[in-house]
């Protein structure tokens, strides 16, 4: 299904701070993901500014605002918008999160997670129709970091995401780091977790640092990506198709030689997985 969507490489999540220093990197750096939802309402001269970085780089569009889990269609004027961005930037496919962030009539703004039962999923999965009925490219869905387990779940999330993936056809945006900040805090085997989904249907994978905070760990993109990052990066590069490795950074950024060298070590990590090598 997702066989010919093209290789993209390693690429760095697009942030106006670094716009410099992305340009003079261009050639380190393979592909940029954009927020969508920065760009769906903004000013004609600031999506200008997006669109002349087609020049440079593949763009993929990634939302924070699609709000799949609430019960309520996704707003036609937003998905009007997000078709539009995603036709004008000329991107291969486009991402928003397995989670909701709004509900009716209010927005909570932020990254919420779902009550796995089987009515959040009859939601998502008719959410989901909506949109790649509205939208021309293929869609994926990201997993997310939460910090407790919500009460009365029918099923557990990987089943979720495996019940979401089969019933729905979308790809997966697969955040390894996100996997491993919750087997931390929520205390289960993170490889388990990913031998556990169909992770042949993972088409870009999120990697990214957080820190402790409070005795959780919490993920801010403001690290360097851990040794158990990487190494769930490889374990499933080794298991998948995947076809682009997304480093975010969002705040507290490092000279930016460390983060092409990210980008370098994860470009590295794709060969060797794809020429069958032994792991470093
Ligand atoms: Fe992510």
């Amino acid at each position: 299904m997702f066989e010919d969507l093209p290789r993209l490489g390693a690429g760095l999540g697009y942030r106006t701070p670094l716009h410099e220093q992305t340009m003079a990197a261009a050639d380190e750096i393979d592909f940029l993901e954009i927020i969508s939802d920065q760009y769906l309402y903004a000013a004609p001269d600031k999506l200008d500014r997006l669109l002349a970085l087609r020049d440079r780089f593949t763009l993929i569009p990634h939302g924070v605002g699609l709000s799949i889990g609430t019960d309520v269609i996704p707003g036609a004027d937003y998905l009007s918008r997000l078709a539009s961005l995603v036709e004008r930037t000329g991107a291969p496919w486009f991402s928003d999160h397995l989670s909701f962030t709004k509900v009716p009539e209010t927005n909570v703004d932020q990254l919420t997670p779902l009550w796995f039962t089987e009515e959040t999923l009859r939601v998502v999965c008719r959410n989901v129709k909506t949109v790649t009925e509205r939208v021309d490219a293929p869609f994926l869905l990201e997993n997310i970091t939460y910090y407790a387990e919500l009460p009365g779940a029918e099923m557990t999330e990987a089943e979720f995401i495996t019940r979401v993936l089969e019933e729905t056809g979308t790809g997966l945006l697969l955040d390894v780091n996100n996997v491993w900040v919750n087997s931390v805090n929520l205390g289960f085997d993170p490889y388990e977790f990913l031998d556990s989904i169909p992770l042949e249907r993972t088409v870009q994978i999120h990697i990214a640092g957080g820190k402790e905070i409070g005795g959780m760990l919490v993920d801010t993109h403001s690290e360097p990506v851990s040794e158990e990052v990487w190494g769930l990066l490889d374990h499933v590069l080794r298991r998948a198709p995947v076809k682009a490795v997304l480093l975010e950074w969002d705040q507290g950024w490092p000279e930016f030689g460390e983060i092409l060298a990210h980008l370098s070590r994860s470009r590295e990590m794709m060969a060797g997985a794809a020429a069958g090598e032994n792991a470093a």
